[in-house]
């Protein structure tokens, strides 16, 4: 590494510090660590420091493109009409993709999307596609393009050499504690979005207390750092700020999750899970088809969402994909926890607050999530919420179902989401749900 000593650890220092590093030694140590020649332990300590010192908006930019350029890049011209992507920066019981990717495909904008794992405390779509039986997500490019021009949408995992920079850093993260950074997340999610090849970006932006930045003056932050790092790379991106206060929907682990989306699909989701969805819907529908407005945009994705085709779309993408379309005809036969238990209202009054990241952290003891790279996921692990913020509840009344395979891991998590929800005699103001669009 050419850091004026040679050595990479007095890289670490410099950041640790907080001075700026030059966006050659960027490059370079980009290049190394997807060589192997910089050990996962020096680049835990150089993330780390990042995480306390931050970047500025050259350090920035300079480590995005080198992610970026760390491996291919997706030339998606051989899909016809515009291809806008969509990313969440993260969030408990989020399964936006599942339900947007579908509707928007059926309003004949084509969907060619590579989603990712799960982080940290946030649950992935491409762990919950998987919990479908049979769901392929490692289609080749070929396989990739034809599914998008025969069925509108195909959801796959990252390829092999599409930015491996961070799918590298992506799964060091994880487990280092160093997801909770602006830099770290701008960069991560835009190396692989300009990667991706679509010709515009949306950007879900999640703040609250489920979100990785809590803080509504720091999640515009990020919303504002994204944009502009697309702008700067010459691709038209929009951020919508929404609010991960609470686990959006009622279910949060993989297969819950599927089921949760396909009741939304079938017209018989939450109430607030549907409203997400048909603004990010209509936004993206607004991107991609010419004179189109956000609100006509979100016009057509409710009639579409209520004719049916959303969920007839959503069946393609499973079947082009190898999944077992039994299961979501009929999604009693998903595989069921062994172990269930409840959490229970302590007091009487109104769920004023949620710890959302405690329940992603509860899911995550369940084994809905990963606590090590190599950790095998339980599909049927999670918790299905039985309130909402705002809700009166009384003393006895079950807030939360919990979901297991393994019974020391329910008393674990039961005694985690004990101290999770906070009940009062104030009613709380209702959530606003989508609370900026950043352009
Ligand atoms: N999503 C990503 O793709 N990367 C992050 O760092 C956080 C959320």
């Amino acid at each position: 590494m050419q850091t004026g000593t040679g050595r990479f650890v007095d890289l670490i220092h410099r950041k640790k510090e907080g001075k700026a590093l030059e966006p050659r030694e960027i490059l370079t140590m980009i290049r190394q660590y997807v060589a192997g020649e910089i050990p996962d332990y020096q680049m835990s300590a150089m993330l780390m420091a990042v995480c306390f010192q931050g970047m500025d908006d050259e350090e920035l930019t300079a480590l995005t493109l080198a992610m970026r350029d760390s491996g291919e890049t997706v030339d998606l011209s051989r899909i016809e009409g515009i291809k806008v992507d969509k990313h969440s920066t993260g969030g408990v019981g989020d399964k936006t993709t599942l339900v947007i990717g579908p509707l928007v495909a059926a309003c004949g904008v084509p969907v060619a999307k590579m989603s990712g794992r799960g982080l940290g405390f946030t649950g992935g779509t491409l762990d919950k596609l998987e919990s479908i039986p049979g769901f392929c997500i490692g289609l080749s490019e070929d396989e990739f393009f034809e599914a998008v021009n025969s069925t509108g949408i195909s959801v796959i995992g990252q390829t092999g050499n599409l930015a491996p920079a961070d799918k590298m850093l992506y799964a060091l993260r994880d487990v280092t504690g160093t997801v909770e950074s602006i830099p770290l997340i701008a960069s991560s999610i835009m190396s692989k979005k300009l990667a991706a090849g679509s010709d515009k970006i949306l950007l879900d932006v999640t703040t609250g207390s489920g979100a990785f930045i809590k803080d509504l003056d720091q999640s515009r932050e990020l919303a504002r750092r994204m944009v502009a790092i697309g702008k700067s790379a010459g691709r038209e991106t929009v951020a919508m700020l929404t609010s991960m206060d609470e686990p959006l929907g009622y279910a949060v682990g993989n297969n819950l999750e599927v089921k949760e989306v396909i009741r939304t699909l079938r017209g018989d989701g939450p109430a607030d899970l549907k409203e997400v969805c048909l603004a990010l819907a209509g936004m993206m529908l607004s991107l991609g088809r010419e004179g189109l407005t956000y609100e006509e945009g979100r016009e057509l994705a409710e009639k579409t969402m209520e004719s049916g085709a959303a969920y007839d779309k959503f069946i393609a993408m499973v079947k082009g994909q190898g999944g077992d379309l039994s299961y979501i005809e009929n999604p009693d036969r998903f595989e069921r926890a062994a172990f269930q238990g409840e959490v229970k209202a302590k007091e009487d009054g109104y769920l004023v607050s949620m710890d959302t990241e405690g329940i992603g952290i509860t899911a995550g003891l369940l084994g809905a999530g990963r606590d090590t790279k190599e950790s095998k996921i339980d599909y049927s692990a999670g918790i299905i919420m039985k309130k909402k913020l705002g809700e009166r509840v009384q003393k006895g009344d079950v807030i939360a179902e919990l979901y297991t395979a393994d019974k020391e891991r329910l008393m674990r998590a039961e005694a985690y989401m004990g101290a999770c929800c906070q009940i009062s005699d104030i009613k709380p103001e209702p959530v606003k749900l989508v609370v900026d669009i950043i352009r």
